[in-house]
């Protein structure tokens, strides 16, 4: 297959999107990202990498971060996570408050901050360090050591974060958190503001298409629990644009307001996404639209 060639198409196909985002105002440490950037690489199963345009240009991975922190929860602790954080699709914006009291405080699902605020609470019982941990896995897995938490980013999501602090208060009036509040959040904005580019966040996005198989062959995920995982984001990854960003992309994918957005094709390999500017819902506008192209022209696709 041209990837190269179906990687340029993707890329004009994104262009003329590009002026209809807006980088994420939210977080102001984003707020200054270049909207015209683009940038798009997959990763196959055995390690073959192509890219386009940016595509070696790191960006804040933000909520995608959210999809390692949930696969290395269920490596180290396993399935009883799922008493503590649900698996349905929220309908609701990714920083919403409002299910989680009717719902005593366990969230929707572990992709929506409250979710992924449970998991690395979980995750930082399991190992003494979440933020170090989703950095440890994702150094590994694209083989780029310098990878690194963007200080900035990090400060600028603590001193903006009402929402989170919130979020993990609320949860944890419910018995819904094991650690204090300020250290879940820390290591939540942590592996929140880890930089890296689309090469190697499609080389880190392989081990799902690999059905749980790490790049030196060893298991994170038994191929049940890939599976699952994989099916969780076709449903949940995208918030509540996961309807239709099944429909446009027919892939499993997780977006971030960093503006990248990687997708799984399971057996395949990653397909890594990034353009600053952000739809409505907190997508790249730019991303999705390549991503769409994409997967109409190639049989990288789960349907
Ligand atoms: O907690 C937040 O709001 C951000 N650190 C992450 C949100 C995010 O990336 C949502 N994705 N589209």
């Amino acid at each position: 297959m041209d990837y190269a060639a179906l990687l340029t198409r993707a890329r004009e196909a994104a262009l003329p999107a590009l002026d209809r985002g807006r980088p994420a105002g939210y977080i102001p440490a984003l707020a200054c990202a270049d909207p015209r950037s683009f940038g798009m690489a997959l990763a196959t199963v055995d390690g073959e990498v192509h890219g386009v345009g940016d595509w070696r240009k790191p960006f804040s991975i933000q909520s995608i971060s959210k999809l390692f922190a949930l696969a290395l929860a269920l490596h180290h602790g396993g399935p009883s996570l799922w008493r503590r954080v649900n698996r349905e699709p929220s309908g609701n914006p990714f920083n919403s408050l409002i299910q989680l009291e009717a719902e005593q405080g366990v969230p929707r699902n572990p992709f929506i901050n409250a979710g992924a605020l449970v998991v690395t609470d979980a995750l930082l019982s399991l190992t003494g360090d979440a933020g170090g941990s989703v950095l440890d896995f994702l150094r590994a897995e694209s083989g780029s050591p310098g990878i690194a938490i963007d200080g900035d980013v990090a400060a600028s999501e603590a001193e903006h974060g009402h929402r989170n602090a919130a979020l993990a208060h609320f949860m944890a009036s419910f018995g819904n958190l094991e650690n204090p509040v300020e250290e879940v959040l820390a290591h939540y904005f942590a592996h929140c503001s880890i930089s890296l580019d689309c090469h190697d966040l499609a080389l880190a996005g392989t081990f799902l298409a690999r059905h749980g198989i790490r790049a030196d062959g060893s298991r994170l995920l038994g191929r049940s629990d890939a599976k699952r995982v994989n099916a969780v984001l076709l449903t949940c990854g995208t918030y509540d644009a996961a309807g239709d960003f099944a429909y446009r992309v027919g892939l499993p994918g997780k977006s971030g307001v960093g503006g990248g957005i990687l997708a799984i094709v399971p057996g395949r390999g990653a397909v890594c996404a990034w353009s600053p500017g952000l739809d409505a819902i907190g997508n790249s506008v730019g991303a999705l639209a390549a991503l769409e192209d994409f997967t109409e022209r190639s049989d990288w696709s789960v349907f």
